[in-house]
């Protein structure tokens, strides 16, 4: 298949890219690099700069594409605006840039004739949980822009496909982290809300160590528990979307995790197997539930995806991928850091 993915430079774009390219499919990626990088680009794939909130630069890659004799089949959809605290003090560019860009999108897909398309979307449309377990019928309540922004995204897709005879692949991901096992590509950004990315700068180093928000949740150890899922896992399901689209022509909605919850302590546990992790316990934070993990139950039936990496290789190919970014930019940087190589 031939596959137009948008955002395509960013970190799961880029990493979806490479799973496409070795799944021997045909890709060009469209991105304003605002958040991505050119070079995360696989070399195979083609890349376009463009910004899918001005319809012409979609209509000239899909036009330039079907004059080929191989039109785009399918789209996958990452470029995005996803920071949540900036999302609460911009709301207007976020609907801007996640909204208008999706509605723009969509108009230059339908007049350039391409009916399917693969978007990402966040376990964020659930709010906050009343059941440690989220199923896809579950109640969709936002509790920040970000959120908002996404399930409006997602209502949209429902409404454009029965007017226009789209199909969709709507893919809500849980807590995603790791990198690409070439160690080509990674997070090369600091998500300073997400675990992973903190517990990797305390491990490097980068902060003297690691602040785990709350120890008197009703968990087993008292921390929270989440769900993690591997970049590459994610990656995999994408393609498998965009077939299930190409050879049922039927919508999809599902949840992207592993099924399986680890408590902060266990994450932080599982990293020491790898590397030391300095760690001290702090207060809670507001709106950070106790648990919450997948379910994944939809995806493996109707796309026959299964994750294929635990929480190790997460871990492990996070850590392995930072630490040769830090060698390659930072050499003094390596004095500096503590952990044991796994
Ligand atoms: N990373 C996560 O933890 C996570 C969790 C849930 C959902 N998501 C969703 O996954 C998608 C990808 O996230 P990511 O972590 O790879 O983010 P990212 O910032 O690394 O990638 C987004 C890419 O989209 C591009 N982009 C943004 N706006 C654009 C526009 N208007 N036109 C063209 N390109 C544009 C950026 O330059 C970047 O390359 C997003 O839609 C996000 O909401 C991410």
């Amino acid at each position: 298949m031939k596959v137009l993915v948008v955002g395509g430079a960013g970190y799961i774009g880029s990493h979806t890219v490479y799973e496409l390219v070795r799944a021997g499919h045909e890709v060009v990626v469209l991105d304003n690099l605002s958040t991505g990088s050119a070079a995360n680009v696989h070399p195979q794939a083609h890349f376009e700069w463009g910004d899918i909130r001005r319809k012409s630069d979609i209509a000239r890659v899909l036009a330039a594409e079907a004059e080929t004799g191989t039109p785009v089949d399918v789209v996958m959809h990452f470029a995005a605006k996803l920071i949540v605290p900036e999302s609460v003090s911009e709301p207007l560019a976020y609907y801007e840039n996640n909204v208008e860009g999706l509605r723009t999108l969509l108009e230059a897909l339908v007049e350039g004739g391409v009916r399917s398309i693969v978007f990402s979307s966040t376990a964020a449309v659930y709010g906050e949980p009343t059941s440690s377990e989220c199923h896809e019928g579950d109640a969709t309540e936002p509790i920040n822009p970000y959120g908002e922004t996404k399930l409006a995204c997602e209502r949209m897709l429902k409404w454009a496909a029965a007017a226009y005879g789209l199909d969709y692949c709507i893919l809500r991901y849980f807590n995603v982290a790791g990198a690409d096992a070439s160690l080509e590509i990674g997070l090369d950004k600091d998500r300073l809300t997400h675990l992973v990315p903190l517990l990797m700068q305390a491990a490097l180093g980068i902060r003297d160590k690691l602040l785990v928000f709350g120890n008197d949740y009703a968990t087993p150890d008292g921390t929270c528990i989440r769900d993690y899922v591997h970049v590459t896992d994610l990656a995999r399901a994408h393609v498998l979307g965009a077939q299930h689209l190409l050879t049922n022509r039927a919508s999809v909605l599902a949840n992207l995790g592993s099924g399986r919850g680890f408590s902060v302590k266990e994450v932080v546990d599982a990293a020491r197997d790898i590397f030391e992790v300095p760690f001290e316990y702090a207060p809670r934070r507001p709106g950070d539930p106790a648990k919450l993990i997948a379910c994944i139950d939809h995806a493996r039936e109707t796309l026959g995806w299964e994750p294929e990496h635990d929480l190790h290789s997460i871990l492990k190919s996070d850590y392995d991928f930072r630490r040769k970014l830090m060698l390659a930019h930072r050499p003094q940087a390596e004095r500096r850091c503590g952990g044991t190589e796994g």
